[in-house]
């Protein structure tokens, strides 16, 4: 579990490539060995240099500690989405880690933090990395964190002082990944990717024979409301809006719903009143959040050009038809999937 004492934001400077990366990176348009060119060094640590592909020749830099692998031309939508909440995770950067560990093992249950020690874990869109830092915590041989975005700086910051934790910046559809993973996991990603399932098979790619894989995803049952009336309003409106103006419009319903969840759902929790409650298991869950955390939510909801809400049928198939066994899929607070399963030996 997390350490209090450890520090979780870092001061900036001395930004260093941990070498151990190395040996799980492989060429995400050829899958060849990569090989490091023109690097400088601080002791056996990377400061800068270049990955180069022994077999298609690309040439991926490493700056500011993250090796780059990310395509300029990718497609705009999957940038947009990236970039909306790469610039919501550089934002939201405070400090909750207790709540956010807590959060986090409610997403990849029943996995435990004894679970990862000594294993070789990637995260698929890290965000600011305070996943791929508890993982790292709770003792994986190694984890890495890849994201899209700019949010990799923040994870880079968030995560440095981990030895065994690493941050590329790269797109979870081409993974410059070895098929050498104990454990993939992602956290809220697949739904805003504009194909959530190649996504998940992309991930799933990574993981090695007897390895297993999470995903959190929205759910479709019991989110009509969502879809009918969040979305056109975020699809026309709100994911059109720069960062910043978002940011302070969001400040309105924010306050409507901390209103209700502390006046109404808080109090009402623990009662049998609560089966009278709109959306009760998931706004109950939610009642003794912040209203930072509050206006993350909101935030989030708003900020994505993309988002889908997935049925449980069409989650369970992204398992089943990856030679995976053993999936367990759970409806979580009435309103998402959590999925595990182990990929077949
Ligand atoms: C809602 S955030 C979740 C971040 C993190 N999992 C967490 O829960 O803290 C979604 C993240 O997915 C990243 N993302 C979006 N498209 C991506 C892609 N194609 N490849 C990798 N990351 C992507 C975004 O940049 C963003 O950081
Ligand atoms: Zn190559």
């Amino acid at each position: 579990m997390l350490n209090k004492k450890q520090t979780w934001l870092l001061p900036n400077g001395c930004y260093l490539m941990k070498e151990r990366l190395l040996q799980y990176l492989a060429c995400p348009l050829c899958g060849a060995e990569l090989s490091l060119n023109d690097t400088e060094r601080d002791g056996r640590e990377i400061v800068s240099g270049e990955l180069r592909c022994g077999g298609c020749q690309s040439a991926f830099p490493i700056r500011s500690g993250v090796p780059r692998f990310v395509d300029p031309e990718c497609d705009e939508a999957q940038r947009a989405t990236a970039e909306n909440f790469g610039s919501q995770w550089l934002i939201f950067d405070h400090a909750r880690e207790r709540h956010w560990e807590e959060q986090f093992l409610d997403w990849i249950a029943p996995i435990t933090p004894d679970f990862v020690h000594d294993k070789v874990v990637v995260e698929g869109g890290c965000g600011m990395g305070r996943h791929t830092r508890f993982v790292g915590l709770w003792g994986a041989r190694d984890v890495i964190g890849i994201d899209l975005s700019k949010a990799v700086e923040a994870a880079y910051r968030n995560t440095k002082d981990l030895p065994n934790a690493h941050i590329i910046q790269a797109d979870i559809y081409h993974p410059p990944l070895k098929r050498r993973f104990d454990y993939a996991f992602s956290v809220g990603v697949l739904h805003h990717l504009p194909d959530p399932r190649g996504g998940f098979d992309s991930l799933i790619k990574c993981v090695k024979p007897g390895g297993a894989i999470s995903a959190w995803v929205y759910g479709r049952e019991n989110n009509g409301w969502v879809v009918k009336i969040v979305n056109p309003l975020r699809v026309h409106f709100a994911s059109k809006l720069p960062p910043r103006a978002l940011y302070f419009v969001s400040y309105i319903p924010t306050v409507i719903l901390y209103a209700a969840l502390k006046l109404i759902y808080a109090p009402l929790a623990q009662t049998g009143l609560k089966r009278f409650l709109f959306y009760a298991d998931y706004l109950s869950y939610i009642a003794r959040f912040t209203f930072r955390e509050i206006h993350t939510i909101v935030h989030d909801h708003l900020t994505a050009p993309v988002a889908f809400y997935i049925r449980r049928e069409e989650f369970a198939q992204w398992f089943d038809e990856n030679e995976t066994e053993h999936a367990e899929i759970h409806w979580h607070n009435s309103n998402s999937w959590r999925g595990l399963a182990r990929i077949q030996s």
